[in-house]
């Protein structure tokens, strides 16, 4: 647990009784699925993170391996840009399928956080070697300076918390959805799509080592998965009901990932 903090006081935190403690005297359970609730203040991360629903599809549309091409070039970076036994960070980890994928393949301490307690839960219940807990991104528990790599996967970026948990000789791997990605779903969804427009994350303060794109076409063959797929993307908050019936009438979909993965350093 070296690299977790006291989200009330800061000091470090040490496992005793089921619980982290601090030096002054702040206690966390470890929840019986093995993750911490370390969000100070009493908001339940459900209420802002993904709900149990988009955290069950995400899981079952991410266990079949879908996006193991992603998962593959996310490993890659981070063996390069770390060393055996170095503290990695899955931020905005979700149900865990990326962190479960890494610890299946590099020998690192592996952590990950996000702000949903129903994406926690299922993390920590894969059994993986990672340490998960809930906590929110405007204020990460770990020490600075604690983290060597850190990735962060469709999710919000917050600069200033990245630069101050990475090392000096530290990386935050992050993925820009590339203007194709998962176009073809978009062509059901909306009468006039849109391309991403590729813009990366504000970065102040970081520089850009390495750009790697990952692309592929993929065909859904499954309804459920399709409907799994849906839930997981944006689109799921705001789809004119002429797009949903499309899609529930679908037997197949073709759809491309095109994700551009970049390298930050300090
Ligand atoms: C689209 S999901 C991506 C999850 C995972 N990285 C993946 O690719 O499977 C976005 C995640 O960000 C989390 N999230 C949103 N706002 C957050 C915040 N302020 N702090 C921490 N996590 C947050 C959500 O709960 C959700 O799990
Ligand atoms: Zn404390």
């Amino acid at each position: 647990m070296s690299i977790l903090k006291c989200p009330v006081c800061g000091l470090g935190l040490t496992v005793e009784n089921r619980a982290l403690r601090c030096g002054g005297n702040h206690c966390f359970d470890i929840a019986k699925e093995g993750y911490v609730n370390l969000l100070s203040g009493s908001r339940a991360g459900d209420k802002t993170g993904d709900n149990k629903e988009m955290a069950r599809s995400r899981r079952d549309f991410l266990n079949k391996g879908f996006y193991a091409p992603i998962a593959g070039a996310v490993c890659s970076l981070v063996e390069k840009y770390s060393d055996e036994g170095d503290s990695v960070l899955d931020i905005c980890c979700g149900e865990g399928y990326y962190t479960d994928f890494l610890t299946k393949r590099l020998n690192r301490d592996f952590f990950g956080f996000d702000l949903s307690k129903s994406m926690v839960r299922l993390a920590a219940k894969r059994k993986c070697p990672a340490r998960f807990f809930v906590a929110n991104i405007s204020s990460v528990p770990v020490r600075s300076g604690s983290v060597r790599a850190a990735f962060h996967l469709f999710a919000p970026f917050r600069a200033d918390e990245f630069s101050r948990i990475i090392s000096g000789d530290g990386v935050i791997i992050t993925a820009v959805p590339g203007a194709r990605h998962l176009y073809g779903l978009k062509k059901v969804l909306y009468d006039s799509p849109y391309l991403n427009d590729e813009k990366p994350p504000e970065t102040d303060g970081l520089r850009l080592l390495e750009e790697v794109r990952v692309e592929r076409t993929l065909t859904f063959g499954d309804r459920d998965d399709i409907l799994s797929l849906f839930r997981m993307t944006p689109y799921y908050y705001h789809t004119p009901s002429r797009g949903m019936a499309r899609l529930e009438a679908l037997e197949s979909l073709t759809a491309e990932i095109d994700v551009l993965l970049q390298v930050y350093a300090k």
